[in-house]
């Protein structure tokens, strides 16, 4: 139109990465890097954490990061007047992918409201109100996600006791295997209450005391197997960082899938899914952490998949997700996306932040 400016630029398409960089990624690892190549294109380069971080089971927690990504970059472009579109070119085994972003002008467009939460939605990991769902709360939640995927909501004391013994027993696997002893050690930023590329240790959600003791144990593997053979070693971060919280929130929500994930852009998908109820949560002045331990722990059972030496431990998964199962109601095939806890509490003090945008550009 004559006279008309586009709003198409690489400054516009800058602002609207510096805003969708805040998405959440597991352990705070950002693996995603950005390259603009035109005024209405950009290249997201996705990489995987598979090889250094056992929760990043086949690669599939980095590519829900991505969807959360995408999903954000798209919430924002919607704020400048921008529609999105991306399709992923990838290699076989999905570890290095490349997103497409093409962004078109839409002017009689209204932005997604969503968009003033990206920024502020945040994990809270210590436990929360007990204050109910409001209707429209819970209305909010079970919408969130869209179709393609079932929510269910866990909110009476009975459930989110059993799901607190869940909890329990999955943090048993997490805390003695020494697999996970490893990521551990490397994603958290001790002594810091905000962390650009890691959890800063304040936001981990135990007491200082713990906190302390935990920096000095978890210095070596030699420490830890002591520490849990003999001091009940993991009796107190249990209580701290899965029992209460679990206990201690307006409910825990399940993102079931219709059909399985399958392709790449399912599990994608389910990533803009999760971070549309997550910034959904926020809209809603609740919190939310990821529960996601049990979900990753049941991927790795249902594969068959060994991820420990001690085949102890994948003995252990096995029973976890039977019970899993149980709890909510499904059979042994009903693909599980996302499992977390939602409740009203004080804002958190401590929180990852994110690497400049300068270093996320290539
Ligand atoms: C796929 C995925 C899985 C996650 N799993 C967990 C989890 O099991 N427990 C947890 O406390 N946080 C979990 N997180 C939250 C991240 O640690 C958090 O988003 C990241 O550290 C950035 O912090 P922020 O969300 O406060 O900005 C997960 C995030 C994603 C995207």
């Amino acid at each position: 139109m004559a006279g008309r400016s586009s709003k198409l630029s690489r400054e516009t398409l800058l602002r609207v990465l510096d805003r969708a960089r805040w998405a959440p990624s597991g352990d705070n690892t950002q693996p995603w890097r950005f390259q603009i190549i035109a005024d209405d294109k950009l290249i997201v380069h996705g990489h995987d954490t598979r090889d250094e971080i056992l929760y990043d089971f086949d690669g599939h927690a980095s590519h829900m990061a991505h969807g959360a990504l995408l999903e954000t970059i798209r919430i924002a472009a919607s704020a400048e007047g921008l529609v999105m579109e991306w399709y992923a070119e990838s290699d076989i085994e999905w570890r290095q992918i490349k997103y497409m972003v093409q962004f078109v002008e839409a002017p009689e467009f209204s932005p997604d409201p969503l968009h003033l939460c990206i920024e502020t939605r945040t994990v809270q990991r210590r436990p929360m109100r007990l204050t109910p769902l409001s209707v429209a709360q819970r209305q909010a939640l079970l919408d969130a996600p869209g179709d393609g995927y079932l929510v269910q909501l866990f909110e009476s004391f009975s459930d989110r006791k059993k799901i607190a013994e869940l909890l329990w027993d999955s943090a048993y696997i997490r805390l003695t295997c020494p697999e996970a002893f490893q990521v551990h050690q490397s994603i958290i930023e001790w002594g810091a209450r905000f962390s650009k590329d890691r959890i800063p240790e304040e936001a981990v959600g135990v007491d200082r005391l713990t906190a302390v003791l935990m920096r000095w144990v978890m210095q070596s593997w030699g420490r830890v197997e002591f520490f849990n053979r003999y001091l009940l070693g993991t009796f107190s971060p249990r209580i701290q960082l899965d029992y209460l919280p679990a206990l201690f929130c307006a409910a825990h929500l399940l993102i079931r899938p219709k059909v399985p994930p399958v392709c790449l852009e399912d599990w994608v998908n389910l990533g803009a899914a999760m971070q549309r109820v997550w910034l959904t949560a926020t809209q809603k002045e609740m919190y939310l952490q990821p529960e996601m331990t049990p979900v990753i722990f049941r991927w790795y059972a249902q594969t068959g998949c060994q991820f420990s030496s001690n085949p102890r431990f994948a003995e252990r998964a096995s029973a976890l997700s039977k019970n899993f199962e149980c709890i909510v109601n499904a059979i042994e095939t009903s693909p599980f996306g996302f499992f977390g806890r939602v409740g009203i509490s004080v804002a958190p003090i401590s929180r990852s932040i994110r690497l400049e945008l300068e270093q996320l550009m290539c």
